[in-house]
């Protein structure tokens, strides 16, 4: 079925607002299902720095009163991206990110925030904007997880529903004093509603009312309905494990193309891979490393949090320093973690270097002049630097959970054999598993047709959006199908 359209309901979105992963998948989905045939809107908070990057505004709906205050949505375009916009400024016009104020701290309204968010995604997904009525509302994460809520207690008819995990660990839960402020009805706090551990829960509530769950990868989805992987959320998942997929990200391989670059200091590709070199001597350079094309060059792209299992790779430094190697990382985040990482670029100058920002095209350069990814996460739903790196001829080091496990080939006995292998994985994830799949990859470096096939094999997979937008079109496709059958019983 093409011509279907789909709201897509995401708080950030690449390239205009992007804290992780969530705003790649945000920008980038919408894309490739438009090769589907499918239209997508999404529908993003209007925070100053999004509004400001508008190409076109025209405002669509109005609210006198949203939860606190005059609201309107806009109806936007930003580049190829088809957008509605929550312009709110009670809600979002405030400095800092689209979570937490400049000094880090959660905004104390978040549950309003997200909660009028998604209170106009259901609007809107009743018909509010008539240009726009959706056969399908796919919302993103816990900050769009009550939209379904809305849908199911204002009852009427409705569009079909999916909500997508990108993450189990963050649930978005608060105050079960905020239910009326938040427009639901007293029977809403119930096991059978929004109620969660007491409070409500955006995320449960979502998972609990969507007509379908995904998560970005099929591991995770394996992984979130036990009680190891599930975060307190397993026991409502396994309920709802009819309903359940696990559908892998890709990436935007127009916005990550070794070819076409202009980001790397030399472009390069799979048939011109001597050009790859000048992009590690350049990331020497930045990292103030020594300037040294033998030395294997460990790069890290990722934000600072236990989650990532940096702390693993500090351990394993002395191993790395041993055999001659050098980590160029770019990274923020925790506090302690950062001061690992600056004591030991302190400790070994021109060996380890630390880049504690967050800068995209300091990410393409490590990507296109590392040698090795190191990625030791002790969970990933997805993760996309491994695609990126993949991509980019930088071969990934990974823990085997969740999509690393989904996205890599080992550099095993038998994939060297048959030549496919894309990757190193370790498993489970500490710093003795990780330090030998350190080892394993410096042996393969230290031959060096070995890790040229294995570079190219990781140039020469396919991380794009095309496979698994074809599976999203497809979980629409049933939606509306039975949305239809459901209709024509009523
Ligand atoms: P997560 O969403 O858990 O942080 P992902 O691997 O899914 O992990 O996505 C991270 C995204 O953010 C990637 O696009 C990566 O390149 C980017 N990224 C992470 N940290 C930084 C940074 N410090 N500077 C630039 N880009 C970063
Ligand atoms: C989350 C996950 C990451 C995933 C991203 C996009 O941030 O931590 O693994 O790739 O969302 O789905």
């Amino acid at each position: 079925m093409s011509g279907l359209k789909v709201l897509s309901i995401a708080s950030e979105i690449f390239p205009l607002i992007k804290t992780g992963g969530l705003a790649d998948v945000a920008g980038a989905l919408p894309l490739a299902l438009a090769r589907e045939g499918f239209t997508t809107r999404t529908l993003a908070p209007g925070y100053p720095g999004l509004l400001a990057k508008l190409d076109s505004t025209e405002r669509v709906h109005s609210y006198n009163s949203l939860m606190g205050g005059p609201a309107r949505v806009l109806a936007a375009k930003a580049g190829a991206l088809d957008l509605f916009v929550l312009d709110a400024p009670h809600l979002f016009a405030r400095p800092g990110g689209p979570y937490a104020g400049p000094d880090g701290a959660d905004w104390p309204d978040n549950a309003i925030r997200f909660g009028a968010f998604c209170r106009v995604g259901a609007d809107i997904a009743k018909g509010a904007v008539a240009s726009f009525s959706p056969d399908i509302l796919h919302a993103h994460d816990w900050q769009a997880g009550l939209a379904a809520a809305y849908l199911h207690y204002d009852g009427g008819p409705r569009p079909g529903t999916a909500i997508t995990i990108h993450n189990l660990a963050f649930q978005g839960v608060f105050s079960s004093l905020l239910l009326e402020e938040l427009g639901l009805p007293p029977e809403a706090m119930a096991t059978e509603g929004v109620e969660y551990f007491g409070g409500i829960g955006f995320l449960k509530a979502g998972l609990y009312f969507s007509d379908r769950i995904t998560t970005v990868s099929p591991t995770y989805a394996r992984e979130i309905v036990t009680p190891e992987g599930g975060v307190a959320l397993d026991g409502l998942l396994r309920s709802r494990g009819a309903d359940l997929v696990g559908i892998r990200n890709g990436i935007d391989d127009d916005v990550w193309n070794p070819a076409t670059d202009e980001l790397l200091a030399q472009a390069f590709d799979a048939t011109h891979l001597a050009q790859r070199p000048a992009n590690k001597a350049a990331l020497q350079k930045r990292f103030d490393l020594d300037i040294d094309g033998d030395a294997p060059l460990f790069g890290l792209v990722t934000r600072m949090t236990a989650q990532k299992g940096i702390d693993l790779l500090l351990e394993c430094l002395p191993l790395l320093l041993a055999e001659g190697g050098q980590v160029a990382l770019l990274g923020s985040g925790e506090r302690a973690l950062q001061d690992g990482f600056a004591a030991a670029a302190l400790a070994h100058p021109g060996r380890v270097g630390c880049a504690f920002t967050y800068d995209e095209s300091l990410a393409h350069l490590i990507q296109g002049g590392a040698d090795f990814i190191v990625i030791p996460s002790r969970f990933e739903p997805c993760g996309l630097t491994q695609l990126c790196a993949l991509r980019y001829g930088s071969t990934p080091i990974v823990a085997r959970v969740g999509g690393l496990a989904d996205t890599i080939i080992d550099a095993n006995d038998a994939a060297l054999a048959a030549q496919v292998a894309t990757g190193v994985q370790f498993a489970p994830p500490d710093a003795d598993q990780l330090a030998a799949a350190l080892r394993r990859a410096i042996a393969i470096y230290r031959d060096p047709p070995a890790m040229e096939r294995m570079r190219l094999n990781g140039m020469r997979s396919d991380v794009s959006w095309r496979i698994p937008a074809r599976q999203f079109a497809g979980l629409y496709n049933e939606l509306v199908n039975e949305r239809a059958a459901f209709a024509g019983l009523a």
